[in-house]
């Protein structure tokens, strides 16, 4: 079993990317490993906008992003990046706190002109905060996000299969980890 943490960076109260880091969260735990969703905008805004290390609501995410083997960073592509509110919040992460885990990357966004997005601003943070196993990552139009009236995700075919494949990816990397080849 794998402990996973999922960090989904949109602001918006009906966001297409909240509804996939739920979706995935889903996923994961009908696979019998642990998921835990960080949605950032639920977090209290003042801890946010002022930089409140000592908040304990923001020390619970830190808690369980070090005990995770893997995390899954979620964002609306919003000016070319990432969004504001997850900056604040990674502004707010102790040094190196990806050291030693996986990394997946997933962007939506308005424009496949963006994609490269990933690869420029999300990536490098990644980086910078200890990752050194980040997974190629998925970028997704939000043309292909949908919602029923029940609020059930549905996904692109072609979607879902690369989602698919990026979670395969995600669990050999945590198995690797969990049992190395000599
Ligand atoms: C303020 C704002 C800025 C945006 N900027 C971009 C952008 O630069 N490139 C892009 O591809 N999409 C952009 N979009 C579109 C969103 O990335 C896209 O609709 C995304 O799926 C929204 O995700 P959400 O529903 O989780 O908030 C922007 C949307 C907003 C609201």
């Amino acid at each position: 079993m794998s402990n996973i943490v999922l960090i989904s960076g949109s602001p918006s109260p009906n966001s297409k990317t909240a509804s996939i880091a739920k979706w995935l969260q889903k996923e994961l735990i009908e696979r019998n490993h642990r998921a835990d969703l960080i949605e950032v905008r639920e977090l209290p805004a003042e801890d946010l906008l002022y930089a409140n290390f000592k908040s304990s609501t923001i020390a619970h995410t830190h808690a369980l992003i070090k005990a995770a083997d893997a995390i899954i960073v979620l964002s609306p592509v919003y000016k070319g990046s990432y969004t504001g509110i997850l900056k604040a919040f990674l502004d707010l992460l102790p040094e190196k706190i990806f050291a030693g885990k996986i990394v997946a990357p997933v962007l939506t966004g308005g424009t496949i002109a963006h994609l490269l997005s990933i690869e420029y601003a999300f990536k490098p943070i990644f980086s910078l905060l200890g990752a050194r196993e980040i997974l190629h990552g998925v970028f997704i139009l939000d043309t292909n996000v949908q919602w029923n009236e029940k609020g059930d995700v549905f996904l692109a075919k072609e979607v879902e299969e690369r989602i698919q494949h990026s979670l395969e990816d995600l669990l050999k990397a945590t198995e690797r980890k969990e049992f190395p080849t000599i």
